[in-house]
């Protein structure tokens, strides 16, 4: 490989070190991060200092590491380096200097050059299992992830002091995978184009207290809005389920399906593509009452009327105004899946259906994988035999943006 064609070749990294244990692996971070062709400054804290030595860090990178804000001579000054830099990562990131980041606190070279930037970071967490199982350190990762940014959870192993635990960063294939991922790989296939994901079943209140649910874990829906988002899309999510903050996308929390469809139809004028994840109840209580149905009333009889089909009424208004707009539908079945799913193709006026047997072994809701058939339009067929909910995102994508784009008659 010429150094021009290596993933990171012209990509300015930061390497941020911390001050635990875990800071001597920081030095084969640095090293995998050149040989992919990154131009790494490394950015140490002062207690780093306590645990790996600056002269490795300016043998390997060539740059001497930057550690106080007030030094006459460091040559790039602390806010420069976070606005030229493509990606930060720190690695390992402890639970003081994810507290830091958490409340915007910038007081060394590390953590004003984190406040000072507008790149992707990645935080690889590594500390004791109690300080990274404590409620302040919980808090602070959460704020950190919501606001977009990726932290790393540590992996179990041995610690400092030989506890074995939660806590150890995790392995360099990891670190340097979500590097990667932030930056490099398809990262551009779909930017500019808006994709709308639902995911999660819906629940349809009967009291203030209870719902009908469904199985739908919506590990597939985030899948999918992880995967555009990495191939340079922008959208929304539109979940019953927590989901991760995922770059470039609004995640828009709903419970039952009136209100998915509201916040589907109210997006459709932005949208390329719209993916239909979510498991949305076909029926809903006629009536919800207004307080908790006391046992001592005797069971309750619940009527239920239908609800919107939402791909339906967002695939007609589309069909009208935004005729090349990709419309992608789910069916999760039990018996003869792929009949009811060409029939749904037909019915639902989409571009494409996923069809899964849920009773197949490890696919449908709640795994982490899934095999499906995607059949499409164009009278293609395809199957994705067990994967990742990531790969099967990743494969459906691809083949939803590469239909013949011939508009709906
Ligand atoms: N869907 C929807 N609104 C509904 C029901 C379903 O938007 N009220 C969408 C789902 O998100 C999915 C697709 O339609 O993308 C197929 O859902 P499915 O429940 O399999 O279809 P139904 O038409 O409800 O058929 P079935 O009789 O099998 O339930």
């Amino acid at each position: 490989m010429t150094s021009a064609s290596l993933p990171l070749a012209g990509k300015h990294v930061v390497l941020g070190v911390s001050g635990g244990i875990a800071a001597y692996k920081s030095v084969e971070l640095l090293r995998r991060l050149m040989d992919l062709g990154a131009d790494v400054t490394p950015v140490l804290t002062r207690s780093a200092l306590e645990f790996v030595g600056a002269p490795t860090f300016r043998a390997l990178s060539g740059r001497d590491p930057l550690v106080d804000l007030f030094r006459a001579d460091e040559p790039i000054p602390h806010t420069k380096l976070g606005q030229g830099a493509d990606l930060v990562l720190v690695a390992p990131a402890t639970a003081n200097l994810l507290a830091k980041f958490a409340a915007g606190i910038a007081d060394d070279a590390l953590t004003t050059t984190l406040v000072a930037t507008a790149a992707p970071v990645v935080l690889a967490a590594a500390m004791h299992t109690e300080m990274w199982l404590h409620p302040s350190v919980v808090a602070n990762v959460k704020t950190i992830r919501a606001r977009g940014f990726r932290v790393i959870d540590p992996e179990r192993g041995r610690l400092a002091g030989g506890d074995v635990g939660y806590g150890r960063l995790a392995e360099p294939d990891v670190v340097i995978g979500a590097v990667l991922e932030e930056l490099g790989g398809a990262g551009s296939t779909l930017r500019g184009r808006y994709v709308l994901v639902t995911a999660g079943g819906t629940r349809e209140p009967i009291d203030p207290v209870r719902y009908i649910g469904n199985r739908s874990s919506g590990k597939q829906g985030i899948a999918v809005a992880q995967e555009a988002a990495r191939m340079g899309a922008t959208g929304a999510l539109v979940t019953t389920v927590a989901a991760p903050a995922i770059p470039g996308f609004e995640l828009v929390q709903v419970e039952s399906a009136l209100e998915m469809r509201d916040a589907v139809m109210s997006r459709l004028d932005r949208l390329d593509a719209l993916v239909m994840c979510a498991a949305v109840a076909d029926f809903r209580p006629a009536e919800v009452a207004d307080q908790k149905i006391k046992r001592d009333g005797g069971a309750p009889e619940i009527k239920l009327v239908a609800n919107p089909d939402i791909l339906a009424e967002a695939t007609a208004v589309l069909r009208r105004s935004k005729p090349e707009a990709v419309v992608v539908g789910f069916a999760a079945e039990t018996i003869d899946a792929l009949r009811h799913g060409e029939e749904k193709l037909a019915r639902k006026r989409v571009d494409m259906m996923v069809v899964n047997d849920v009773t197949e072994e490890g696919a449908g809701f709640g795994t982490d994988t899934n095999s499906v058939w995607l059949i499409a339009r164009d009278g293609s067929r395809s199957r994705i035999e067990l994967a990742a909910k990531r790969e099967v995102a990743a494969a459906l994508l691809d083949k939803a943006f590469a239909l013949d784009r011939e508009p709906h008659a």
